[in-house]
């Protein structure tokens, strides 16, 4: 029997162990607490699992504490806060063992029934926390093997394993990720045949699971393992799709799935921001839909960056993201992320700069990492020829921004103002004469001041057209 005693120092266990003993119930602390202790990772989420009553340690622990139990209304898990800590308890169950089980809970189970539930090895080890067990590591599938040797395998059968919950199979995958393990063989054709059940599990846990995915240090490693299973063309086929070279005459086209992943990981390297994450995942996914071949020409995925924008709506609808300002930067980014490259001829003047700046505001540094993650060639001289016009951006973009301040510039006319100056009703042209303020601003045409614009609205009067 292993001794495990220091990974359980924090003193918030021998308040759970005098409980414990006073109540003479045998309890341990299981899950990812212990895994995560054991990798000497940060957590301070504690599960509890107990032979007998949950209620009834965690009533015991908080009068002790002097606290509240709070009752998850959902699944009816008792928990409680402590410090920065939070405790969950469970009864040992004999049942798939995860919160948002169809199946009804059975508990009364023993430690090894509650054990064999659980989802990996890694996640099924328990420390014995009553006066009997105190310290002791129960470690009945070698998940300290599998920690060291960075192994996720699932306890039983992986059939068994996944058919009571399919969201494991993404959580496979995610953990793998995650801690950068592997899958064990049997584990993964567990999921390859299986795959087709994740249909029955909601986009919100699905998502859940993918976000965590996306925020790894190297998402390509768990894209391309969801991709692998199958598990990827049922839940992102939008993303499958940009798969394939297919080459006509001399002309090729390079494979927009596996660039893709390259400029997910290459901004992944330089932001953990998931919202960059996701217009990197989706900064070519109006590429299928605008493929086309011209003789003599060869590939083109002509407007991709606008109709890659106009599919997003859809897709963080299915996957339950928000609607809010976060779809509005991604698309955002998506519709720009050609607009640098094509800023550095020397001849760009600086109203092309003025217009990015106007139109990417405080999202243009985001917008320049992902233009730079963008360039996955494996040709050197290109990469440094990229990198030098970049540069070349970057400067005029500092250049120009210093000089206007147009970042979050707001047009000094407003609609306000036009309609009580040619005394006109809110209309379509209120809007057309603030536009062309607006681009001779932006054109240098007039400075960028309350007086010039205000006289150039003076020359636009729309009452005295016919
Ligand atoms: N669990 C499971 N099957 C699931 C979900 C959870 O068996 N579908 C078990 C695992 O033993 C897991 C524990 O419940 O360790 C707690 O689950 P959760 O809090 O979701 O995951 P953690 O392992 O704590 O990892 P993380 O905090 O990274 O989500």
């Amino acid at each position: 029997m292993k001794n495990a005693e220091h990974h359980i120092s924090h003193p918030i266990f021998k308040t759970i162990s005098q409980a414990a003993d006073t109540l003479q119930l045998e309890c341990y602390v299981i899950g990812g607490y212990v895994r995560d202790k054991i990798m000497n990772r940060e957590t301070n989420d504690i599960d509890i699992v107990v032979i007998g009553s949950g209620i009834k340690l965690a009533e015991k622990v908080a009068s002790i504490l002097k606290t509240q139990v709070h009752v998850f209304k959902n699944f009816g898990t008792p928990m409680l806060k402590h410090d920065n800590i939070e405790l969950e308890f469970v009864g040992a169950r004999k049942e798939s063992y995860h919160h948002s089980s169809r199946k009804p809970i059975v508990e009364n189970g023993t430690l090894d029934d509650d054990q064999k539930r659980r989802d990996f090895t890694i996640n099924a080890l328990a420390i014995g926390l009553d006066n009997q067990n105190y310290g002791v590591l129960l470690d009945p599938f070698n998940g300290l093997e599998d920690i060291k040797n960075k192994i996720i395998r699932t306890p039983l059968e992986p059939e068994i394993t996944f058919s009571d919950d399919p969201l494991r199979m993404m959580r496979a995958i995610r953990f793998a990720s995650q801690l950068k393990f592997t899958i064990e063989d049997r584990s993964f054709k567990g999921i390859c045949s299986q795959a087709n059940r994740i249909e029955i599990i909601s986009y919100e846990r699905i998502t859940e699971e993918f976000n965590k995915i996306l925020l790894s240090s190297t998402p390509s490693y768990g894209i391309n393992l969801l991709d692998e299973s199958g598990l990827l063309s049922i839940i992102f086929p939008e993303l499958v799709a940009l798969k394939g070279v297919e080459t006509i005459e001399k002309y090729g086209h390079k494979d927009n799935f596996y660039h893709t992943l390259q400029v997910l990981d290459n901004v992944s390297n330089g932001s953990n921001d998931i919202w960059l994450r996701w217009a990197a995942l989706l900064h070519d996914i109006g590429k299928p839909a605008t493929k086309k071949f011209t003789q003599g020409f060869g590939w083109s995925f002509h407007q991709h960056e606008i109709v890659g924008s106009r599919m997003t709506p859809a897709i963080f609808s299915r996957f339950k993201l928000p609607l809010n300002e976060k779809l509005k930067y991604v698309r955002k980014l998506i519709s720009l992320h050609l607009r640098p490259i094509g800023l550095v001829e020397d001849f760009v003047t600086d109203s092309g700069i003025r217009r990015l700046l106007f139109d990417a505001g405080d999202d243009i540094d985001d917008l320049m990492l992902l233009c730079e993650a963008d360039v996955t060639s494996k040709n050197p001289e290109k990469i440094k020829k990229y990198f030098k016009n970049f540069t070349k951006v970057r400067a005029k973009l500092k250049e120009i921004e210093e000089k206007d301040k147009l970042r979050n510039w707001q047009p000094p006319i407003t609609g306000e103002i036009i309609m009580q100056t040619f005394n006109i009703p809110p209309s379509r042209e209120v809007g057309e004469i603030k536009q062309q303020i607006c681009d001779a601003i932006l054109d240098g045409e007039i400075d960028n001041n309350y007086e010039e614009a205000y006289q150039f609205m003076l020359t636009l009067d729309p009452t005295t057209k016919k």
